[in-house]
């Protein structure tokens, strides 16, 4: 039997069987001490709970009827069913089964039922810091003491009195969110996207790296698409390069300093990340002039090419990723190939960073629940 078919039979390995780092990028979680995006804000209404999932952890969002977010865990400490099961009364949340009711802060409020003659019990649920920015959900799902030191992403085009257009788009890929890293990254995919162009004939230009990112930069020719070409304004904006950049654990690029995107990955497990796509413009060039759009128009363009650009390019890209991970979990073992000296790098910070975090754990004092 050769080592293909071998492979076939077990599972990739875990992080600490790992023996090198893409083998342990494709294991590692991200670190629970930062802020993810995990919803839009208009997808939690006020008396909603949704559930989310941040690496294996589920957790209950709901919007009290104040209007404030609140995030615990999502299980019932009576007989562990979820809480998304429930129903928010007020601003507390209450569980399906008995009734019992948690405040935001996470404590035991009240029985429905008749409680036996006993006092409340004093039990509290696992409560996570919670923000809105850029439309968005963020979540802190780490040690909740540390959320205020650690910043949320800033994007100050999207600030101010006269915030570019942006527009959002998300996808839930059944792959592991270190492969989501490495192709929006990696431009070596032209190919896969060669109906629609968004990025031809990349070559990387220069990369460096450090404890906390990869910056990398590519000569290539942006927005080659028949339609989106002729709205690219390459008078005003130079499109034959582009940055990126792995700013752990997010991402972003910048063409010209007029075109911007972030992604911001939530890893829901070792198998599905959802990731939301913040695209932000500058302004277009109105076709046949070299006129630039005022920002409305440059909005409503961006509406138009969501559907028929930006969520066909990247849904390209689940396809393959999807198809990678399938890739993966049989031929874990099959020495890679790699061309792009920047996915090692990419790969590396993921490990690094996650193998950080377990030692982090293992220093902590064990607590002895009384
Ligand atoms: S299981 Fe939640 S109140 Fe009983
Ligand atoms: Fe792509």
């Amino acid at each position: 039997m050769n080592t293909a078919q071998n492979s076939s039979t077990r599972q990739p390995p875990s992080f600490q069987e790992a023996k090198n780092a893409r083998q342990k990028s494709r294991s590692a979680g991200l670190d629970p001490d930062r802020w993810y995006a995990v919803e839009y804000d208009k997808a939690v209404k006020k008396g909603q709970i949704v559930e989310v999932t941040f690496w294996n952890t589920s957790i209950a969002l709901y919007r009290g009827e104040d209007g404030q977010l609140a995030a615990t865990q999502n299980r019932c400490p009576h007989r562990q069913l979820k809480l998304t099961h429930g129903a928010v009364e007020g601003c507390n949340i209450r569980c399906a089964y008995h009734g019992w009711a948690f405040n935001r802060d996470g404590w035991l409020t009240d029985y429905s039922h008749d409680s036996f003659g006993k006092a409340l019990l004093k039990k509290q649920l696992q409560t996570y810091p919670v923000a809105v920015r850029y439309g968005l959900i963020w979540i802190f799902p780490g040690d909740a003491a540390k959320a205020e030191q650690v910043a949320l992403p800033t994007i100050p085009e999207l600030e101010g009195d006269n915030p570019w257009a942006s527009v959002t788009a998300d996808f839930t890929w059944k792959s592991h969110h270190s492969m989501v890293i490495d192709n929006i990254c990696d431009f070596a995919h032209a190919f896969l996207h060669r109906k629609y162009q968004p990025f031809i004939d990349a070559k990387l230009k220069h990369y460096e790296s450090d404890e906390n990112r990869v910056f990398l930069s590519y000569d290539t020719f942006v927005g080659g698409g028949k339609i989106s070409g002729m709205f690219v304004d390459r008078n005003r904006i130079n499109t034959r390069s582009i940055d990126l950049c792995y700013e752990y654990p997010y991402q972003w690029s910048d063409t010209g300093g007029k075109i911007k995107h972030w992604c911001f990955v939530l890893p829901i497990d070792e198998r599905k990340t959802r990731a939301f796509f913040v695209f932000y413009f500058d302004a277009f060039k109105i076709p046949m002039t070299s006129l630039a759009t005022p920002n409305w128009l440059t909005q409503a363009i961006l509406w138009i090419a969501t559907p028929l650009l930006l969520k066909p390019i990247l849904a390209q890209d689940g396809i393959a990723l999807e198809a990678e991970q399938e890739g993966y979990d049989q031929y874990w073992d099959v020495p890679p190939i790699e061309l792009n000296p920047v996915v090692p790098l990419f790969q590396q910070l993921t490990a690094n960073k996650w193998e950080a975090y377990l030692q982090s754990l293992e220093k902590q004092p064990v607590v002895v629940e009384g």
